[in-house]
C-alpha cells in the first residue's frame, strides 16, 4: 500500500474533516446504529460510535479493493504461500473445517481423534498414572501460541469446568512451576508440554523441572512414559526428552504458534471442559470462517474491524488499541490479543522488504471492566492520548441478574462517555470525549461465541496484514533476545567473560555481588 495513492489522500482528506465535527454531532444521525451495526454467528458488532459516515466507509472500501483484499481473503483459504520468508501458506483455518468438507483436512482430523480419545480417557479415569491412580490435576507447559489460547478458553468456561485441575506453567520463574505443583500427588499428575518446535527455553527448563519433580517422586521407569504427553511438530525432540511417540500429538509447519489454538495445543480445553465443549469452539470458528470467506465487504465483520482499525491508527492518529472486555471470564483476551496483534502486524518492513512509510500494528493492551475504571480510565477520559477501543460485552440475561446488569451499564456507559465527554465549565471536571470505540456483542459466552470472536480477530489481523503489505506470519523480531540471553546466562554464572556494554555488564556485576552492596 502506498500512501501515494488517491485512495490513501482521499482518506487523509476525509480525516482532517472528521476530527473537526465532534463525535457526539455523528450520534445523532437517527438511522445510525442500524447502518453501522452488523452480525455475524455469535456476535455482533456496534462500530456507530466509529468516526464513520458514507463517504469514509466508501473510501475504505475502495482501500479494500486496491490491495485486492477478496482475492487475498480466497488466497487464505485455498492454502496461497502467504508467510514467503518461512516457505509457508497460514492453513489455520483447515483446523476447524468440519470432517469430510475438505481433502486437505485428513491429519487434522485423525489428531482431533487422538485428542477426543485422550480427553475422555483422562476425564473418565481410564488413563492411568505409572502406579495405577486416575489423574486429578493437569500441567499444561507452553508459552506464546502454546500457552495464551487454552488458558483464555479455559479461564472464559470455566464454570464449565469438571473435577480435573488445568493448570498453566509459561514463565521460565521457577516459582510459577512451584506454585503449580504446590498440591499435586504425583500418582495422579499429567503434564502436558505443548511446544511446536520442542526448542523453546521456558517450556523445555520448566519441563524438564516437572519431570525431576516426578522421577524424585516415582519407582519404576515408565513415569515419563505415564505422566506426560506432548504437543509438537518436533516429535524427535519430544522422544528424546523421553515422551514415547505415542504420546506425541503433532502440529504442523502451515500453523502460526499463535494461531494453533484450535489444533492439538487445544488439548487442555478438552481435557477440562470436554471434548464436546472444544467442538463447538472449532464450530464457532468455523462459521466465522465462513462469513469472513463469503460475506461482501461490506457487511463482513472482520474486514469491516480491519479497516475501522486501519482508519484509527492511520489516518485519526491512534497509537494504541485496549482491549476492554466487561466479563471478568474474559480477563485473558487482552493478553491473547497482544500475542495476535503484535507478533502478526508488529512489523516495519513490507512484503518485499523495503522499509514501510505507513504504521503497522497499534500498541495493543486493555483489562477487563469495570477494575480498569478504577486504575487506568482516568487517562482514557482526561489524558491527552488518542487511543482506539474494543469493549467486548456478554449479553447473557441482564434482566435475571442485578449484578450482570451493572457490568453491562457500566460498559456501555464508559463507550458513551469516551464518545460524548463532558462539556462542564471546570477545566479540571470538564471530560472532552471524542474517543471513537467499537463494540462487540456477544450472544453468550458459551464454546461457539468464543470461537467465532476469536476467528473474528485472527481474520482482522490477517486483513490489516494485507491493507499494511506486511507478512504477519513470521516473527523474526523475538529471536535476537534469546540469543542474547545465551552468554548473559553464563555470564550470571561467572562462567564467561564480562564482554558487555557499560549498562548490561554493570548490572550483571551488580546482581552476581547481590545488588545493595
Ligand atoms: O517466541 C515467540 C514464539 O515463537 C511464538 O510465536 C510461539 O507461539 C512461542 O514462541 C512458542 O513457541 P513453541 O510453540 O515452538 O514453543
Amino acid at each position: 500500500m502506498t500512501t501515494q495513492s488517491p485512495t490513501w489522500k482521499h482518506l487523509t482528506q476525509l480525516a482532517a474533516r472528521a476530527v473537526e465535527r465532534p463525535l457526539s454531532d455523528w450520534l445523532e444521525e437517527s438511522d445510525r446504529f442500524a447502518r453501522f451495526s452488523f452480525s455475524a454467528p455469535g456476535l455482533l458488532m456496534d462500530l456507530s460510535k466509529q468516526r464513520l459516515d458514507a463517504e469514509v466507509f466508501d473510501g475504505l472500501m475502495a482501500l479494500a479493493r486496491d490491495q485486492e483484499l477478496s482475492d487475498r481473503i480466497d488466497g487464505l483459504f485455498a492454502g496461497a504461500m502467504l508467510n514467503p520468508t518461512e516457505q509457508r501458506p497460514a492453513l489455520h483455518t483447515l483446523l476447524r473445517a468440519p470432517a469430510g468438507s475438505d481433502p486437505r483436512s485428513k491429519d487434522v482430523h485423525q489428531t482431533l481423534a487422538r485428542v477426543a480419545e485422550l480427553a475422555h480417557a483422562v476425564r473418565s479415569g481410564t488413563w492411568r498414572g505409572a502406579t495405577g491412580k486416575p489423574i486429578d490435576r493437569i500441567i499444561h507447559i507452553g508459552i506464546g501460541g502454546s500457552h495464551l489460547g487454552p488458558e483464555l478458553v479455559l479461564q472464559a468456561l470455566r464454570q464449565r469446568h469438571g473435577d480435573l485441575d488445568v493448570r498453566f506453567v509459561a514463565n521460565v520463574d521457577p516459582g510459577e512451576v512451584r506454585e503449580a505443583l504446590r498440591g499435586c500427588d504425583p500418582e495422579r499428575t499429567l503434564f502436558v508440554a505443548a511446544s511446536k518446535t520442542f526448542g523453546t527455553l521456558e517450556t523445555l527448563i520448566n519441563a524438564s523441572a516437572a519431570r525431576d519433580w516426578l522421577l524424585e517422586r516415582s519407582q519404576g521407569s515408565d513415569a515419563v512414559g505415564r505422566h506426560f504427553v506432548a504437543i509438537s511438530s518436533n516429535v524427535g525432540a519430544a522422544e528424546a526428552f523421553g515422551i514415547p511417540s505415542e504420546n506425541v500429538l503433532p502440529m504442523w509447519d502451515w500453523v502460526g504458534g499463535r494461531y494453533s489454538l484450535w489444533s492439538a495445543v487445544g488439548l487442555p480445553i478438552a481435557l477440562g471442559v470436554g471434548f464436546d465443549a472444544f467442538t463447538r469452539l472449532l464450530e464457532g470458528a468455523h462459521a466465522m470462517d465462513e462469513h469472513f470467506a463469503n460475506t461482501d465487504l461490506e457487511r463482513n465483520v472482520p474486514v469491516l474491524m480491519a479497516l475501522t482499525g486501519v482508519w484509527n491508527c492511520n489516518f485519526l492518529g491512534a497509537n494504541n488499541l485496549a482491549i476492554l472486555p466487561y466479563d471478568q471470564r474474559l480477563s485473558l483476551l487482552p493478553p491473547f490479543l497482544q500475542q495476535l496483534e503484535m507478533e502478526s502486524n508488529g512489523k516495519s518492513v513490507s512484503l518485499d522488504g523495503e522499509p514501510l512509510k505507513l504504521h503497522s500494528a497499534p500498541i495493543v493492551w486493555g483489562g477487563v471492566g469495570t477494575n480498569g475504571q478504577h486504575a487506568f480510565h482516568q487517562l482514557l477520559h482526561q489524558g491527552t492520548r488518542s487511543f482506539a477501543a474494543d469493549f467486548i460485552l456478554v449479553g447473557n440475561d441482564p434482566g435475571a441478574d442485578e449484578q450482570q446488569r451493572w457490568l453491562l451499564a457500566n460498559g456501555l456507559a464508559q463507550s458513551q462517555a469516551m464518545m460524548a465527554g463532558n462539556q462542564t465549565g471546570d477545566p479540571h471536571t470538564r471530560v472532552p470525549g471524542g474517543h471513537a470505540t467499537t463494540t462487540l456483542l456477544l450472544e453468550q459466552l458459551d464454546p461457539f461465541s468464543l470461537g467465532a470472536l476469536l476467528a473474528a480477530y485472527e481474520h482482522k489481523v490477517f486483513c490489516q496484514g494485507i491493507i499494511w503489505n506486511i507478512n504477519s506470519f513470521d516473527q523474526f523480531g523475538v529471536e535476537l533476545g534469546k540469543s542474547l540471553a545465551q552468554p548473559i546466562f553464563k555470564q550470571l554464572g561467572g562462567q564467561s567473560a564480562l564482554n558487555q556494554d557499560a549498562s548490561t555488564r554493570g548490572l550483571i556485576e551488580r546482581l552476581r555481588k547481590g545488588v545493595r552492596r
